[in-house]
């Protein structure tokens, strides 16, 4: 690999429409776990990213779901080069990443950038908000047309803050503000790709629908393309045109918004489903039946044997505990939607509208999916 990477434009189509801007294959990340004594020796691994393919176009979005520790934030981590890969292939805008140095990466590190879960531990406490967005700015030597400063005011004033309150602490704002804060420290660099690791789920609901509805603007007019994360399919569905579900490491299943939602083929994501918050549960849904997944996520360093999900699965046979199922394209699927299953659910188009019960807030957030640039 040369020195530097140079980025030329994207290549190749993501789904015969849009240009992949990221892709990852194979993409594994094992922990080495030590042990023993006087000597200290690898006694095994936590198989925490284990062979994840993915993609994402050039201003798409795309939501990775699952349950905690199933590898979402070490996926995240891993695309933004913050952990290095122990296997597999980072592409992003046709230059390979996988192992880039530091040096080489400088380029694609204002492009590729990443909001975290934890609004409170993600701003530095000492430092005042205006130093907190330029920064990046500064590291990079980039120089705004009219200075930073005045970059930094409109970065505040474009997630919905007040560019008066320039020289504030962290401390000084609620939790969806300081949010709001990790938004314009994100935007500061004009980057291309965003991986937003569950970017809300610290949030009281209220200021979620909020943060969410900014997030959708940025990537809707400035056609930046977003790696959403999160564990709650309603989340994501209102933000992403396409979703990847992961289960223990590897991604199950894969495909359109409407096609995941509206035609599930894998247990899991029927499972996920069915578990989307009851909140607004009322008479009429009370007694439907739910997908209930019982159980702990088995151990990542010692996954079940096979299809991984076999454990908590209703539908197991021998077969899953002796063969990896493949991720492919079922037949009636359209393309795109891939899953990793030796028995799939039927296609259940109207039970599924039925089954998926939303949050108020979330459901309100579908029904009015505009920005609105409230400020809380
Ligand atoms: N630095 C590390 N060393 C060892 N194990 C790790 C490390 N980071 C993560 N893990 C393990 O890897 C697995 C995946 O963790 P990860 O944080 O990626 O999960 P996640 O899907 O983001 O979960 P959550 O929803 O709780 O954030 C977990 O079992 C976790 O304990
Ligand atoms: S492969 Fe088997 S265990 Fe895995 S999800 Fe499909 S039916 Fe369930
Ligand atoms: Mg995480």
């Amino acid at each position: 690999m040369s020195d530097k990477l140079t980025l030329p434009k994207p290549q190749g189509p993501v789904d015969g429409a849009r240009e992949t801007l990221l892709s990852v294959e194979g993409l594994t990340k094992h922990f080495p776990i030590y042990g023993g004594f006087p000597i200290k020796r690898k006694v095994g691994a936590v198989q925490a990213v284990d062979g994840v393919d993915l993609s994402v176009g050039v201003g798409e979005s795309v939501g990775l779901v699952g349950e905690s520790g199933c590898g979402k934030s070490t996926t995240g981590r891993l695309i933004t080069r913050l952990l290095e890969p122990t296997a597999g292939k980072i592409t992003y805008a046709g230059q390979d990443i996988t192992h880039a140095s530091r040096r080489q990466l400088a380029p694609v590190r204002s492009e590729i950038q990443m909001i975290f879960q934890d609004p409170y531990s993600s701003l530095n406490p000492r430092q005042t908000v205006g130093t907190i967005i330029k920064s990046p700015m500064e590291v990079n030597g980039i120089k705004p047309a009219g200075g930073v400063e005045k970059r930094v005011r409109e970065l505040l004033e474009l997630v919905g803050l007040n560019p008066e309150h320039y020289n504030r602490f962290p401390h000084e704002f609620s939790g969806g503000q300081r949010q709001r804060i990790g938004v314009a420290r994100a935007l500061a660099l004009n980057p291309k790709l965003i991986v937003a690791d569950e970017p809300v789920s610290a949030l009281d609901v209220s200021i979620q629908a909020q943060v969410v509805n900014l997030l959708q603007k940025v990537q809707e007019e400035m056609g930046i393309a977003f790696l959403f994360i999160a564990h709650d399919l309603a989340i994501v569905r209102h933000f992403s045109q396409r979703l990847a579900v992961m289960y223990l490491g590897k991604v199950v299943e894969v495909g359109d918004r409407d096609s995941i939602y509206n035609r599930p083929r894998h247990p899991y994501t029927h499972a996920l489903l069915s578990a989307v918050p009851e909140v607004a549960l009322d008479d009429a849904t009370e007694d439907r039946e739910r997908i209930r997944l019982s159980g702990d996520v088995p151990s990542p360093i010692h996954p079940p044997s096979g299809c991984r999900f076999r454990t908590r699965c209703w539908k197991a046979q021998d077969k899953c505990a002796t063969e990896e199922p493949p991720l492919v394209q079922l037949s009636g699927n359209p393309a795109g939607h891939l899953t990793a299953c030796h028995f799939p659910e039927e296609p259940t188009t109207e039970a599924r509208a039925e089954d998926v019960v939303m949050d108020p807030a979330l459901k309100a957030l579908e029904d009015a999916p505009t920005m609105s640039p409230a400020k809380d």
